[in-house]
């Protein structure tokens, strides 16, 4: 199957990281490899790029597709958590700029098998990274109901999260819940038919799949300390598409452009924080619509961007 993914944001990345030769870059979501070619071309002919991906199709295609850089491409099949460890291996250090770009690619929801759409029917997967053992499955079918309650409502900001959970459960005592098209259905019956354009499943569907994939520990744990991988003046840009993952980078972001982190009304600063970035998106970037366009995907893209003092 071919590897089909737009890159969101293409020419707004490309402004924020400005490419130059000589540069090092971090694209710690290399997906189909989109934005790392243009970082390639931009920055030609001698800057790099250390591409990360947890999913060997998004690896083995960005590699075909990116054949042409040679050596100027350096791909890992990590999680973008290990980043520092990576960087640190290659001698790299600190780079010049760092991108990631959130979420699934088009390939993951077109790719019927992985399991991600509810639209054609497969085994309940969802794992980006397939060497992982916790699959969507495993959550349906063996995580209490508080538990699923829990993932429905914050992962999926799923009003009858309870209901929902309820159902499942009253299902899988008859017999294990074995499909994507048998879930959407369940839900289906509990939360109503579609809402509008929205089918009553997405918002479970969601939610499952950030659990299984544990996507905002993920970004929670990289954006502890990632303004470290910069160099001064290097840049990090990142592209969310859900509210819960915008709040962990805008909060991020904050953090480390503050110079103080005490408790507010503290009388003396005692927190040894110091700035450690400058905002260069004070609300976050959307997509325009000439590429909402020819690319609805991108419609809930938000972009944020820092750069390291
Ligand atoms: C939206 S796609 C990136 C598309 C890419 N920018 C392009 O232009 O083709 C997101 C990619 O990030 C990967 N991904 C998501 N979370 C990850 C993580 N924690 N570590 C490594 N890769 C991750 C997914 O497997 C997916 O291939």
């Amino acid at each position: 199957m071919v590897y089909a993914h737009a890159p969101v944001m293409a020419q707004e990345v490309m402004e924020l990281l400005r490419p130059e030769a000589q540069r090092k870059y971090l694209d710690g979501t290399l997906g189909g490899g989109g934005h790392s070619e243009k970082i390639l071309e931009l920055s030609s002919p001698d800057g790099m790029v250390l591409g990360l991906d947890w999913d060997e199709e998004a690896v083995a295609a960005a590699r075909q597709r990116l054949e042409r850089f040679g050596d100027r491409l350096v791909v890992r099949r990590a999680n973008f958590r290990e980043a520092r460890g990576i960087l640190q291996q290659l001698g790299w250090g600190r780079v010049d700029g760092v991108l990631l770009d959130l979420g699934l690619s088009s390939h993951h929801v077109e790719s019927a098998e992985r399991g991600f759409s509810f639209h054609a029917q497969a085994r309940l997967d969802m794992r980006m990274d397939r060497r992982r053992t916790l699959d969507a499955s495993e959550v349906v079918n063996s995580f209490s109901v508080s538990e699923l309650a829990r993932i429905l409502r914050e992962y999926g900001e799923e009003p009858r999260a309870r209901q929902i959970a309820l159902a499942i459960d009253a299902q899988r005592k008859r017999g294990r819940i074995a499909n994507t098209k048998e879930l959407a259905q369940l839900v289906a019956r509990v939360a109503g038919r579609k809402r509008g354009r929205i089918h009553p499943a997405t918002k479970t569907f969601q939610a499952l799949r950030i659990a299984v994939n544990r996507e905002l520990e993920n970004l929670e744990g990289f954006l502890e300390d990632a303004y470290e991988l910069l160099r001064s003046n290097g840049r990090m840009v990142v592209i969310s598409f859900h509210s819960l993952e915008d709040r962990l980078v805008k909060q991020a972001f904050r953090k480390w452009s503050r110079s103080c982190i005490c408790p507010p009304k503290t009388p003396i600063c005692r927190c040894g924080w110091s700035q450690q970035v400058k905002l260069l998106t004070s609300r976050p970037r959307l997509p325009s619509h000439a590429e909402l366009e020819h690319n609805p995907r991108a419609r809930s893209a938000k972009l944020r961007a820092v750069e390291r003092l």
